[in-house]
């Protein structure tokens, strides 16, 4: 029912990358050229640093997390509007690095909520641990962060990436995300695209985009290489 949605085949670099990065997206469209993926949106969520010095490329940019706040005496903090300000469309949000740094579901929600104010669309990430997963409460662990992280907006995107899965070279089964991403679709409704995350790598990614829940990927370690990330967005489904 919802493999009509726009596939997004997000990479997020996390602290990799300098200014001779900046060129990435113009080999990526060397690569995976602009006018044979106009079926998908590719993001780049590089270093904040080199976000403004990042080239076109047909890409879209974001950003790896924000403060809440517009301004203020927040040292070491950027807000959405300044993300903005350097390129980005998307922002992501709680993602399981910085939950382990202290945020909380309220921090997130209202992180989630600033990406509105400024007109960029939040990634929110949601995902249990291992214990958590293997005492069977997957699906109440992550419809409770999705409850508690999702602020009342229209236009967001959330990213499963079960904790155990990422930078493990373990990856989710797809009859795993299936069951995840099925649930998480009855809870938020048929308009928001939900993608998987945890080493995704070319050799898995049909598999895992084309489950009928899953519209697009959030990639780590194989989002860095523009040839990986290129052939994993080549196995986004195309309508
Ligand atoms: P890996 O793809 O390296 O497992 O990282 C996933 C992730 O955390 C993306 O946000």
């Amino acid at each position: 029912m919802t493999q009509t949605l726009r596939p997004l085949i997000a990479a997020n670099w996390k602290m990799h990358g300098d200014l001779s990065w900046a060129s990435k997206p113009t080999d990526f469209d060397r690569v995976y050229p602009a006018a044979e993926r106009q079926h998908l949106d590719v993001l780049i969520c590089p270093p904040a640093t080199i976000l403004a010095s990042l080239a076109d490329g047909g890409v879209l940019k974001g950003g790896q997390d924000c403060h809440a706040a517009v301004s203020g005496a927040h040292t070491g903090d950027m807000s959405s509007e300044m993300l903005k300000d350097a390129g980005a469309s998307y922002v992501i949000v709680g993602h399981s690095e910085r939950r382990a740094g202290g945020d909380t579901c309220a921090d997130v929600n209202a992180k989630a909520e600033a990406v509105t104010r400024a007109g960029l669309v939040p990634i929110i990430c949601v995902g249990e641990t291992e214990d958590q997963r293997d005492a069977g409460n997957a699906q109440a662990v992550v419809s409770k962060q999705i409850t508690d992280s999702v602020p009342d907006i229209a236009d967001y995107v959330i990213a499963y990436e079960p904790v155990w899965a990422i930078g493990t070279g373990k990856t989710a089964t797809p009859e795993d995300v299936d069951e995840m991403h099925n649930a998480i679709r009855a809870q938020v409704g048929a308009g928001v695209r939900l993608l998987y995350g945890g080493s995704v790598k070319p050799a898995n990614a049909k598999d895992l985009l084309s489950l009928a829940n899953v519209n697009g990927a959030l990639i780590g370690g194989a989002g860095l290489e523009m040839d990986s990330l290129a052939d994993i967005a080549r196995a986004a489904p195309k309508a």
